[in-house]
């Protein structure tokens, strides 16, 4: 990648997306979307209240029952969602760059990962479109039996901050190969480059009401859980989000779908490619500034290379290059807001007052943002805060252990279960750990690999149901069983 300074982009699109028309809120209201780098507000989008959502939900039910999307010949489907994914391709730089200013991560992630990966999803989904197909039943009796997969119907979809077009593209991908309707709402944090998608989608020719996007807080999320025109909600977020979405959808009785957060265990073994591991413990903590569900944020080492490992693990996270997300060599962007960063500044509080020993970092970078300093605290122990919550930032913990058998049962003492890591040269060990951990993503001798054709997705509280792959695609079905009489 070229080494001068990336130009910030045109914001095009500030309004939301309701039936094909790009509107303001009923109620009137804005709310700003703040730039993480200097504080300063980047630019206002509608706050969208019930009746809004209500629209939105009229649209999608429209398009769903009587317009042409679950209708319309599969592979039409499947061309239109392929032609979107080409335009997002033509306008990388774009969507790039303005990822880049709303959420500030650095625009080589953005141009090298959450694009690329948000292309190929709907790609992949693309080629799914006129593949959903039934089965043929030997049921007792003279009868021809057989199953349907049918669209879901409306799906509320509701997204947060940290991978916000990556996190669009798991979304619409499935609903939209399935023949779903989609109402989304966007993180309040990064609004702006889900509605330029839309802007894209309707460019592609997707047709109105199909994708509609409504703004808004956490209440306007609520409103999509709590309408009754919605048949499905598919949420990524915190896991305290997703228990109130299960209680507002109980009325309704909505299929869910979530994706949330972390504690997951990176394990390295003494006979492990130290340096491969290192590296792969600084990317599966320190991507996307510590802002992944997955980060590896429990590194286990074991005893007889806890030392070296660590001084190495310091040693590389002192060369992160922190500082202005559209610079090509920053490596490390700011905290998506103010309380995030005040959250993990809390937790780096708390590491060092338990007792923790804090080996870089711990400080806020810079006077302006919210930038942190990558922090590693060895010494760690397994019941200390640092330990057991999900931090979502900068901040790994290093903790020894003694051998193969302890480390599974430390590695699942926590009500996450999202991913998990394993480091060593012996396959038995590695296929061991892989059957025996509590996770839905295993990782052996690599961090942070996903593809769209790989499921994804969370035991315990980390989730319910799969995103990505085939079954990904499932969530957005109802299998009907059609039995006819042959007499
Ligand atoms: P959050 O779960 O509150 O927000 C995620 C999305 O849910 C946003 O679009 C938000 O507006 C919406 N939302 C909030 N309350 C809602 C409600 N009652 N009904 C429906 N939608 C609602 O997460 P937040 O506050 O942004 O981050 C808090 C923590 O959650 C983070 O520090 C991190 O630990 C975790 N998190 C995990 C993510 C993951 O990828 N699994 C992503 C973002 C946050
Ligand atoms: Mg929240």
């Amino acid at each position: 990648m070229a080494s001068t300074k990336v130009a910030a982009p045109t914001i095009r699109q500030t309004n939301m997306l309701i039936g094909g028309k790009w509107q303001e809120s009923l109620g009137g209201k804005r709310f700003p979307t703040v730039n993480p780098v200097n504080e300063k507000v980047i630019a206002d989008v509608p706050d969208g209240n019930e009746a809004d959502v209500d629209a939105a939900v009229k649209a999608a039910r429209t398009a769903f029952e009587s317009g042409p999307w679950n209708k319309m010949d599969a592979r039409d489907r499947g061309r239109l969602m392929n032609k979107l994914a080409d335009l997002m391709e033509t306008n990388l730089d774009e969507l790039a760059a303005l990822e880049t200013l709303d959420n500030g991560k650095p625009i080589r992630d953005s141009k090298t990962a959450d694009l690329p990966l948000a292309i190929d999803c709907l790609r992949y989904y693309a080629g799914w479109a006129d593949k959903l197909s039934g089965d043929t039943i030997p049921i007792r009796g003279n009868y021809f039996c057989y199953t349907r997969r049918e669209p879901v119907g409306v799906a509320g979809q509701i997204i947060p901050w940290n991978f916000p077009i990556l996190m669009a593209a798991w979304k619409w991908g499935p609903a939209l190969a399935a023949g779903c309707t989609i109402v989304m709402k966007p993180a309040e944090q990064t609004p702006l480059t889900c509605l330029r998608m839309a802007e894209l989608a309707q460019e592609a020719g997707i047709p109105d009401g199909v994708i509609n996007v409504v703004t808004g807080y956490g209440q306007t999320g609520a409103a999509i859980v709590k309408h009754p025109g919605v048949d499905k909600i598919a949420f990524t977020g915190h896991y305290e989000t997703a228990q109130k979405i299960m209680v507002d959808a109980a009325g309704t009785l909505k299929r869910l779908t979530f994706e949330l957060g972390g504690k997951s265990p990176n394990v390295v073994f003494a006979d492990a490619d130290l340096d491969a591991a290192v590296a792969g413990a600084e990317f599966g903590l320190f991507f996307n500034q510590g802002q992944c569900c997955c980060a590896g944020s429990r590194l286990f080492v074991e005893q007889p290379i806890y030392d070296k490992f660590v001084d190495k693990l310091v040693a590389r996270a002192k060369t992160r290059k922190l500082g202005d997300p559209f610079d090509p060599k920053t490596t490390q962007g700011p905290q998506v807001d103010s309380d995030q960063f005040q959250k993990i500044m809390s937790y780096i509080d708390k590491g060092k007052t338990e007792g923790a020993h804090c080996l870089t970092g711990g400080t806020r970078f810079g006077d302006e943002g919210f930038f942190i300093e990558p922090t590693v605290f060895a010494n760690v122990t397994d019941n200390m805060s640092i330990a057991r919550d999900e931090i979502f930032g900068p901040v790994l913990s290093v903790l020894p252990f003694k051998n193969a058998d302890e480390i599974i049962e430390r590695a699942n003492s926590t009500y996450y279960g999202l991913a998990a890591a394993v480091w060593t040269r012996d396959v038995a060990k590695a296929h061991k750990f892989a059957a025996s951990v509590r996770a839905g993503t295993v990782w052996v001798n690599c961090y942070d690999v996903f593809d769209a054709a790989a499921p994804f997705g969370g035991f315990k509280m980390s989730g319910m149901g799969r995103e990505c792959g085939e079954i990904g695609l499932s969530n957005y079905t109802e299998l009907k069983t059609v039995t006819m009489s042959l007499t």
